[in-house]
């Protein structure tokens, strides 16, 4: 191994300096193994393999077992992903993958192969924070889109608000200080009997339900107007439906569900719009698998509109996990001349940005 980043920098400035190369990016932070060829916003290949309907016979995701699972999916992916693209592993100018958040034992799947790769194919090797990348989606399906802009990323275990200033710099701007937006509906959903993935099972029992039915608490945090909180709300919903079961009561499983999607909904836009406002953005967008919510989606486009803002959004598949947006962070981080050397580690609780 010796030598292999100083080798490595100096084919990162020639990278750089020609603009454009085939990453092979890979991703395994959850449950979901993703590989995917990208030249710059480009998509060459996506391809993944979710492991929900194993997990769901456990109510979520068993970290063991999602490792095991990731091991055996990550080699006939790549060669997918390649064949998708139309190259081979010689075409391939470096090698991206997720390296935290997550489960340790799952991002280590796609870390191991990623550095087994980049030293066999004498490439540099580019970690990728998981978050950045659902931001990157966006870079992907809006090429016109640059920054600055707001982005609320949500997903299962982060809901953050970051801003992109115009040199692409992330600064985090507010957080969850308990639950994540996700996280939150996974909960709800299962003590409503829906099932896991919670989020997109809980939209779909929400269609027939009334969102006024009953009312759940929008929380404030102490000491930060654009913080978010959703632990009240989750605890609300397990209080209600605790005891609407202890008196024998059927769950209105409709209304429930309607009821406190759009408590956190509205609370992730409120807070979102207030960051842009605050912070004169003219561009917002959504990233992370809860902006695969139609409700979300449309209440940020009433928002928008009514505030003149411009509002992005990739599609669904863009939205949830997929190593295509690792891709694209991936290629800019290249351009970047940010690489690693062989002992990249997975981090599980890597951190974002700094917070201000
Ligand atoms: O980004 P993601 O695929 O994985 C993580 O990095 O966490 O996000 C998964 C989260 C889960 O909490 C899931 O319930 C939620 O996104 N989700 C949704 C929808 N689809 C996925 N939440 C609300 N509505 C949806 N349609
Ligand atoms: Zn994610």
């Amino acid at each position: 191994m010796s030598g292999y980043l100083e080798r490595m920098k100096e084919k990162t400035r020639h990278l750089a300096r020609r603009g454009r190369a085939n990453v092979l990016a890979l991703e395994s932070s959850c449950d979901e193994t993703a590989a995917a060829v990208v030249r710059g916003r480009e998509v060459l290949s996506n391809v993944l393999t979710s492991q929900i309907d194993t997990h769901t016979r456990y109510g979520g995701v068993v970290p063991e077992i999602a490792s095991r699972m990731h091991v055996d999916a990550m080699d006939p992916l790549i060669d997918q992903a390649l064949e998708g693209a139309g190259i081979t592993l010689a075409d391939i100018d470096a090698v991206a993958v997720t390296c935290g958040p997550g489960l340790v034992g799952a991002l280590l799947a796609a870390v191991s192969e990623g550095k087994a790769l980049a030293y066999a194919l004498d490439v540099p090797l580019v970690g990728v924070h998981h978050i950045q990348g659902h931001i990157a989606a966006n870079l992907i399906a809006h090429p016109q889109l640059n920054p600055p802009f707001v982005c609320l990323v949500a997903s299962g275990g982060h809901s953050h608000i970051v801003y992109l200033d115009e040199n692409g710099q992330g600064r985090l701007i507010a957080r969850t200080r308990d639950d994540a937006a996700g996280e939150a509906l996974d909960k709800a959903a299962r003590v409503l009997g829906l099932g896991y993935p919670g989020g997109p099972k809980l939209e779909i029992a929400a269609r027939q339900g009334d969102p006024e039915a009953f009312h759940f608490p929008r929380a404030k945090v102490r000491g930060t107007d654009m913080d978010l909180s959703f632990s009240g709300l989750k605890t609300a919903m397990i209080q209600l439906t605790h005891n609407m079961n202890q008196r024998k009561q059927p769950l209105p499983v409709a209304d429930l569900a309607a009821s406190f999607q759009q408590a956190v909904m509205e609370m992730l836009v409120s807070h979102t719009m207030q960051a842009a406002q605050a912070l004169g953005a003219r561009q917002v967008a959504l990233a992370g698998g809860v902006a695969a919510n139609q409700l979300l989606r449309s209440l940020f486009e009433r928002e928008c509109a009514a505030q003149s803002r411009a509002f992005f959004v990739p599609p669904m598949a863009l939205c949830t996990d997929n190593a295509a947006m690792i891709g694209c962070a991936g290629h800019q981080k290249l351009m970047a001349g940010q690489i690693e050397d062989l002992t990249l580690n997975a981090s599980p609780s890597l951190a974002l940005y700094p917070a201000v």
